[in-house]
């Protein structure tokens, strides 16, 4: 049999694969005939288990999942025998013999691994709490539309070296561009995401000062303070008050730096609402580009 074509990390894939997708997902965007044809997934049934919550990775899977021709069973903990401890090994093989993908959104991301390794059929990460790479996706898709080749340009993550930092930072290898990361000390990225991206001559740089790391970017990105099973700490809040996204802050990048945020958004927070509704922000064509980029990972994985 086959090995499945699973879709786990930017870091598991090779750079030549992660274009291919890219490039699908945009013809599949750009898709303008109305076509009688059956869709790539017709008669195809996707699992999705969502152990956290979650508004457009659920939804812009399952519209994609459609728009596609495919089936769509949601699980979660409540509703599966996982809640009650049956392992993601046993679920991946049971699930294994009735449909042809599954999405998983979870926290450890040992369980999407064991998952994987017991699926037979392809297995998506929808997010752990270590990465988040369909989000990447949509976001390298949003930059190119607005900027061409995101290949030799500047990118300023600023605030929590959280999972989707991370991904980030692995995308930085993988599409070749440079990535500053501002980030408090204590919050910063895991010691082995940076040996990873240094082993692969990548160019990640890690500074405290939000200023040094925007100078020259051609993007801007944060996200939340307090990722979907963290507790909410008075002292994570303080550390991350200077790292902001603001006017101030967004006038130091280029002067055509545009800025994303996966959202959820916490206006005030994160990010000032001047920022997120002002004329740089893409953040709801990179939300819509969640369903696009989604559809060129379901069609690779299923090929
Ligand atoms: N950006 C993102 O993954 O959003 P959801 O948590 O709503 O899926
Ligand atoms: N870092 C955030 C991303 C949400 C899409 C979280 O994990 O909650």
């Amino acid at each position: 049999m086959q090995n499945p074509k699973h879709f786990l990390g930017l870091d598991q894939l090779d750079a030549e694969t992660l274009r291919t997708i890219l490039d699908l997902s945009g013809s599949l965007k750009n898709k303008t005939e109305v076509s009688p044809a059956p869709g790539p997934l017709i008669n195809k049934t996707i699992i999705m288990i969502f152990e956290k919550p979650s508004t457009r990775t659920r939804v812009s899977f399952q519209v994609g999942i459609y728009q596609l021709g495919g089936n769509v069973i949601l699980l979660d903990e409540s509703n599966s025998h996982l809640g009650r401890g049956e392992t993601m090994a046993d679920t991946g093989r049971v699930l294994s013999r009735y449909a042809d993908a599954i999405i998983l959104r979870t926290d450890d991301p040992t369980k999407l691994k064991e998952l994987a390794e017991n699926a037979t059929i392809p297995v998506i990460n929808g997010l752990t709490d270590s990465s988040h790479p369909c989000q990447i996706m949509a976001d390298i898709m949003t930059f190119e539309e607005h900027r061409g080749k995101i290949s030799g340009r500047t990118i300023a993550w600023i605030g929590d070296g959280n999972n989707v930092a991370i991904s980030w930072a692995q995308a930085s290898v993988r599409f070749n561009f440079k990535i500053r990361f501002a980030m408090p000390s204590a919050f910063s990225l895991p010691l082995e995401i940076v040996s990873w991206v240094n082993q692969e001559n990548g160019q990640v740089y890690i500074t405290e000062d939000p200023m040094e790391a925007v100078s020259g970017a051609d993007l801007v990105i944060t996200d939340t303070w307090n990722s979907m099973g963290n507790q909410r700490s008075k002292k994570k809040q303080a550390a991350l008050r200077p790292y902001q996204v603001n006017d101030s802050l967004m006038s130091k990048a280029t002067s055509d730096a545009i800025f994303m945020h996966c959202l959820p958004a916490h206006r005030g927070d994160e990010v000032t609402t001047e920022v997120l509704d002002g004329p740089q922000s893409v953040v709801w064509d990179e939300a819509e580009n969640r369903l696009h980029a989604q559809k060129g990972i379901l069609c690779w994985c299923l090929a």
